[in-house]
C-alpha cells in the first residue's frame, strides 16, 4: 500500500521515500516528514512543536495547547490567519478580505494516478503503479475548498502534488495566489540549487546557501524561459552527485512560475513552487473551480545523481506519451545551420540524398518554407507553402525525400505572427496586446492570443492542412519570443490577470488536438533553443531542442545542467559544422558526435560539404547510435565529471537497464596536461566482468566502481574518449 491512513496520520511511501502529514487538533493539515523511507506509522511525535513565540497568534481552539500556525509545519499554508510565512494560497473573498483558514474535512484514497483537466501531468498506464490521495480542506468562514491531490509512484521516489480550489459559495471570489507544492522542512542547513541561463547558454547550475528570509527563482515571461527553469532543489550542505539529502521540485508547466525557499526565525524552511504570483489572479464565480498545475517532488538520499535518475524514469515512463515514447527516435538532419533561410527544393534534395547515403533517417525542413519568408521579418502566421522556393509545393518534395528512404519533418512557429503577414492584415485583433498601448516587438514578431478559441481553430486547421498534404512525420514546434503587453480583447477587465495562464492553457489545448489528430507524429519542442524546456512541454513533445548553441564544448555545460532534471531521450543534440557558427570554436568531428550522442541524436550541417573522411565518420556514428541508442534513451544516466567543477573535463555514462552495457564518454573542453585520472564508474553490477570492446581489457564491475578506469594521459583541446563496456555472458 503506497498510502496509509491511521490515527489521523497519512504516510505516503514512494520508492525509497516517505512523506507524512497529520490532521491537527484544530483540523489544520500539518506536515510531519519528508525523506528516506520509514517503517513506522505512529509518527505523531514528529509534530514540530515549538513553544509559541511571544507574538504568535493562537486560534481559539488551540489556546489550551499553545500551538500556533506561526510555528508549525503546514501542509498547505494559509494567509492572514496566524502563519506569517509566505502562504501557499490566498483568496480574496466577496467582501474584499484575503484571509484564508483551511481545515481538513475528508479524504479519499484511490487506485491509479489523478489526471488534471486541460493540463499536462504525470500518469500511470497501469493503475498499480500509482495511487492517489485526495484531501479536502474547507474554510469555515467562506465555505471555499482546497482539494489537495497527491500522486504516489510506488516504485519511484516521486510524489506529485496539485490543488483544486472550489467555490461552492454563492458569491464571486478571486484566487490571488495558489502554489501547487508547499513543503515545510524542520531544518535550514541547506543549499538552494537552480538552473539559470540565457539564449544560447541554458541551464547552468547555480548553488548557494540559503539564509534567513526568502530566496528563489521565477519567470514572468509567459514561458518557463531561458533565464530560469521551473525547478528548485534544497540539499544538505555536503550533498554531491552520490550522497547527501536532496529535496527537489519540478513544475509540470510551461508558463510563468515561482519557486522560493523561505527560512523563518525558528530555523524552518518553506519551499513553495507554483504559478507566479504578481501577474496572476483568477476569478471564481459560484460553483466554479480552478486547478493549479502539477508539481513533482523528489527526495534523494543519494545526492543529485539519485535525484536525476528518479526524474528521468518518471518523465520517461510516466510523462512522455504517444507513439514515440519508447521507440527509437529517427536520426535526423536539420537544414537550419546548413542553409538558414536560403534554400529551395534542390538544395534540400541534395542534403537528403547525402543523408540517405550516410544512413541518416529523416530530413527536417526548418524555418523559411512558408508565406514570403526569406528572413525573420515576415510571414509568421501564413502557413502556406512558398512555391517560389518549393516549386510544385510540399507533396512532390516529401515524396522525393521518402523515395530516397528518408522520413520528412517540418518546422512551425504556431504561436507567433509577423506584423508583415497576411494574417496580421486580416486579423489584427488576434495579436496579444493591450488596447491603446504600443506593442513591443522581438525578432520582428508579435505573439498570438492563444487564449482565443478562434486563433486556436485557425492554427489547428492551417497545421492540419499542411500535415495532411504530404507524409510528414515530425514537427519542430518553435517559439522565439516572450510575452509582453499581455492582454486579450476577449477578457473583461476583472479577468485581466488571467491572461498568462489562459495563454498556456490555450497552447496545451492546441498541442493536445494535434496529438489526437496525428497520433504518429513526433513533436520536438523548441524555443530559440531551450527557452521552454520544461516538463509541461515534455508531455506533448518527447524531445526538445536543447540550445541554439551547437558548439560541442559549450553543449557539455548545457547538457550537464539539463540532465539534472530531464532524461537524455528528451535532450535534442546535433553535430554541426566547424568552426561553430555561434562560437567560432573548432572541435573534432568525433567529439561533436560523442557529445550529440548524449541525447536525441542528429545532424545540423550541410552534408554535401563533408570531406570523405567526415563522411566515413558519419557512417560510424550512425551505426554506433543505431546499436546503442536504447542504452542512451532508456538507460540510467550518471554524471561522472562536471564541467562546472573540473577545469578541463566532462564525463558521463549511460548504463543499460540490465546493467550489462555501459557507454562512458569523456571530453576535454580544453587542453589538459597529463595528470593522474581514475574515473570511477557508477551503477554497474559489482560481480559482472565487463570487457572494453575496443581494447579487450577485462574488469570486474566492483573494480571499475572502486578503482576506476585509468584515464591518466594528456587530452588535446576538444579531444574525446568513448569506451563501451559489455558484461560477459
Ligand atoms: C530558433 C531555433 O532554435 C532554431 O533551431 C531555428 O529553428 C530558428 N529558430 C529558426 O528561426
Amino acid at each position: 500500500m503506497a498510502i496509509l491512513f491511521e490515527n489521523g496520520i497519512f504516510r505516503l511511501d514512494a520508492g525509497e521515500t516517505s512523506y507524512a502529514m497529520m490532521i491537527g487538533e484544530d483540523r489544520t493539515l500539518l506536515h510531519l516528514y519528508y525523506g528516506a523511507r520509514l517503517a513506522d506509522s505512529d509518527l505523531g511525535y514528529l509534530l514540530y512543536l515549538l513553544p509559541t513565540a511571544s507574538f504568535s497568534a493562537l486560534r481559539a481552539e488551540l489556546v489550551r495547547t499553545g500551538y500556533s500556525p506561526d510555528t508549525l509545519l503546514q501542509e498547505f499554508s494559509c494567509n492572514g490567519t496566524g502563519d506569517f510565512r509566505a502562504s501557499a494560497c490566498q483568496i480574496r473573498d466577496a467582501d474584499g478580505h484575503s484571509a484564508t483558514d483551511l481545515r481538513y474535512v475528508s479524504h479519499r484514497i484511490l487506485p491509479g494516478k489523478y489526471a488534471l483537466p486541460g493540463l499536462p501531468a504525470t500518469y500511470a498506464e497501469d493503475e498499480r503503479d500509482a495511487a492517489t490521495l485526495e484531501i479536502t480542506l474547507e474554510d469555515p468562514h467562506t465555505g471555499l475548498r482546497a482539494v489537495l491531490l497527491y500522486g504516489v509512484f510506488e516504485h519511484l521516489g516521486a510524489v506529485t502534488r496539485a490543488v483544486r480550489i472550489e467555490n461552492p459559495s454563492s458569491r464571486t471570489v478571486t484566487v490571488e495566489r495558489v502554489f501547487s507544492a508547499c513543503l515545510d522542512l524542520p531544518r535550514c542547513d541547506l543549499d538552494l540549487v537552480s538552473l539559470w541561463g540565457h539564449w544560447s547558454c541554458e541551464r547552468n547550475v547555480a548553488r548557494r546557501p540559503i539564509d534567513r528570509g526568502s530566496q528563489g527563482v521565477s519567470s514572468k515571461r509567459g514561458a518557463s524561459g531561458h533565464a530560469e527553469n521551473p525547478f528548485i532543489a534544497l540539499c544538505s550542505r555536503n550533498a554531491d552527485e552520490t550522497s547527501g539529502d536532496v529535496y527537489a521540485a519540478s513544475f509540470v508547466y510551461s508558463g510563468n512560475f515561482e519557486a522560493s525557499a523561505e527560512v523563518d526565525s525558528y530555523g524552518m524552511t518553506r519551499l513553495l513552487l507554483g504559478l507566479e504570483t504578481t501577474d496572476f489572479a483568477w476569478t471564481l464565480e459560484p460553483g466554479e473551480s480552478f486547478t493549479a498545475p502539477e508539481a513533482v517532488l523528489v527526495y534523494s538520499a543519494e545526492g543529485f545523481g539519485g535525484m536525476s535518475r528518479t526524474f528521468h524514469r518518471l518523465f520517461r515512463q510516466h510523462l512522455v506519451r504517444g507513439a514515440w515514447k519508447t521507440k527509437r527516435r529517427p536520426i535526423l538532419v536539420n537544414n537550419w545551420e546548413a542553409t538558414y533561410f536560403d534554400f529551395d527544393e534542390e538544395k534540400l534534395a541534395a542534403i537528403a540524398r547525402d543523408a540517405a547515403d550516410l544512413g541518416i533517417e529523416m530530413l527536417v525542413m526548418d524555418d523559411g518554407w512558408f508565406g514570403a519568408r526569406n528572413d525573420d521579418t515576415s510571414s509568421l502566421g501564413d502557413w502556406t507553402v512558398n512555391e517560389e522556393k518549393l516549386r510544385g509545393g510540399l507533396a512532390p518534395l516529401v515524396r522525393r525525400v521518402n523515395e530516397m528512404g528518408l522520413k520528412f519533418g517540418i518546422w512551425f512557429e504556431p504561436e507567433m505572427i509577423s506584423p508583415v503577414s497576411r494574417l496580421c492584415e486580416t486579423h489584427p485583433e488576434w495579436v496579444l496586446g493591450i488596447p491603446g498601448r504600443g506593442k513591443s516587438i522581438a525578432r520582428s514578431q508579435y505573439v498570438l492570443d492563444m487564449s482565443r478559441a478562434d486563433v486556436r481553430d485557425y492554427l489547428f486547421d492551417a497545421m492540419a492542412a499542411i500535415l495532411s498534404s504530404a507524409n510528414i512525420e515530425y514537427v519542430k514546434w518553435d517559439f522565439n519570443r516572450n510575452l509582453t503587453e499581455a492582454g486579450s480583447l476577449l477578457l473583461p477587465p476583472e479577468r485581466g490577470k488571467e491572461i498568462f495562464h489562459r495563454y498556456v492553457l490555450g497552447l496545451y489545448e492546441l498541442l493536445e488536438r494535434l496529438h489526437t489528430a496525428f497520433p504518429e507524429l513526433l513533436l520536438e519542442g523548441c524555443s530559440g533553443g531551450g527557452g521552454r524546456f520544461d516538463p509541461g512541454m515534455l508531455y506533448y513533445t518527447p524531445q526538445i531542442w536543447t540550445s541554439d548553441n551547437t558548439d560541442a564544448c559549450e553543449r557539455l555545460f548545457i547538457q550537464h545542467g539539463t540532465s539534472l532534471v530531464y532524461p537524455p531521450s528528451s535532450i535534442s543534440a546535433h553535430v554541426s559544422a566547424t568552426p561553430n557558427h555561434r562560437t567560432g570554436r573548432e572541435t573534432p568531428f568525433v567529439t561533436r558526435g560523442v557529445v550529440a550522442m548524449g541525447g536525441a541524436f542528429g545532424y545540423e550541417l550541410d552534408l554535401t560539404k563533408l570531406t570523405d573522411e567526415e563522411r566515413a565518420l558519419v557512417r560510424e556514428q550512425v551505426a554506433f547510435y543505431r546499436k546503442y541508442c536504447g542504452v542512451v534513451q532508456n538507460g540510467d544516466y550518471y554524471r561522472l565529471i562536471s564541467p562546472f567543477e573540473d577545469r578541463n573535463l566532462a564525463a558521463w555514462s549511460s548504463v543499460s537497464e540490465d546493467r550489462r552495457t555501459v557507454i562512458v564518454s569523456v571530453v576535454a573542453y580544453r587542453f589538459r596536461y597529463p595528470r593522474a585520472e581514475f574515473l570511477r564508474l557508477r551503477g554497474l553490477d559489482p560481480e559482472a566482468v565487463y570487457v572494453d570492446r575496443s581494447s579487450g581489457a577485462r574488469y570486474r564491475g566492483s573494480t571499475l566502481m572502486r578503482a576506476g578506469l585509468n584515464l591518466t594521459r594528456e587530452f588535446r583541446d576538444g579531444e574525446s574518449v568513448r569506451i563501451v563496456l559489455e558484461a560477459e555472458a
